[in-house]
């Protein structure tokens, strides 16, 4: 595929948006298309087999507008769909994103860890595993986060309800002494100031937002596919309510980009 061809970047709704942030800052010059399957939220309270169905329908329609790379901005989805994705276009590279367990294993001082996720992802044999392969030694405590993505979706990032939800899905993550705690869905990233204030400033908090687009950069490169720019404006698709997502989308992302809808 042409180097000029654009990414595909995908979430559930507008959570993959805070990856695709960190993609424009590591790569200027890439065209970026955005599916937001919102229509289909939430992907942490669904099934795997729901969601590996959502995910072959957009990689579908990614792949049939002429992405040269697919990248899964959401943490469930990946668990539920990459390795059947990468079964289905063996030759497409696709980056996918799981919990920064290995990162905060690393950074914890006092041995204990939080990790923030939905319910689909903390549920995942994929999960599972990655805490085990990395996560030696260290305690981990999980906290299921239900309800959050819909205020993401609303655009409730400072108010009393996301407020009062999250400070009750730290409470028990502090009580049990984590200094560090990972944003295991990339819709928590637009909660960070939020959370800034419920947590200790000792308590650090880690996402893998930039490590994703870190690894999207070398998997580009790798093949000789880095786009040499201008990029092309960004488009960006939906399976859900357009006049809602129109209203949000300034305090998301900063360029200016046309909202289109996604046959769901
Ligand atoms: N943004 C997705 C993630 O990273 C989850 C959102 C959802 O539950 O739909 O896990």
């Amino acid at each position: 595929m042409a180097s000029e061809a654009p990414v595909g970047v995908f979430d559930s709704g507008v959570g993959g948006l805070s990856v695709l942030a960190e993609i424009r800052r590591e790569l200027p010059a890439e065209s970026l298309f955005y599916v937001a399957d919102g229509g289909h939220i939430p992907y942490g309270e669904k099934s795997p087999a729901y969601i590996r169905e959502r995910c072959r329908h957009v990689a579908a329609f990614l792949r049939e507008r002429g992405a040269k790379a697919l990248v899964l901005a959401c943490n469930t989805a990946t668990v539920a769909a990459v390795a059947d994705l990468r079964a289905c276009y063996p030759d497409w590279p696709i980056v996918g994103m799981e919990p920064a367990v290995k990162p905060a294993a690393a950074a914890t001082r006092v041995g204990t860890v939080g990790v923030l996720a939905t319910t689909g992802t903390l549920q995942s044999a994929r999960f599972a595993a990655l805490l085990d392969q990395f996560a030696h030694g260290v305690r981990v405590v999980t906290q299921p986060c239900p309800g959050l993505v819909e205020q993401v979706e609303r655009g409730d990032l400072d108010g009393p309800r996301s407020r009062a939800l999250l400070a009750g899905f730290v409470e028990p993550l502090l009580a049990e002494g984590c200094d560090t705690i990972i944003l295991g869905c990339t819709h928590y990233p637009f909660l960070k100031p939020l959370l800034r204030e419920l947590v200790p400033e000792s308590v650090s908090l880690v996402d893998t937002g930039a490590a994703v687009a870190r690894r999207l950069a070398a998997l580009l490169a790798e093949r000789g596919q880095r786009a040499a720019g201008p990029a092309a404006p960004t488009r960006l698709w939906s399976s859900g309510d357009l006049p809602v997502l129109r209203a949000i989308l300034p305090r998301l992302w900063r360029e200016p980009v046309d909202v289109e809808a996604l046959d769901s």
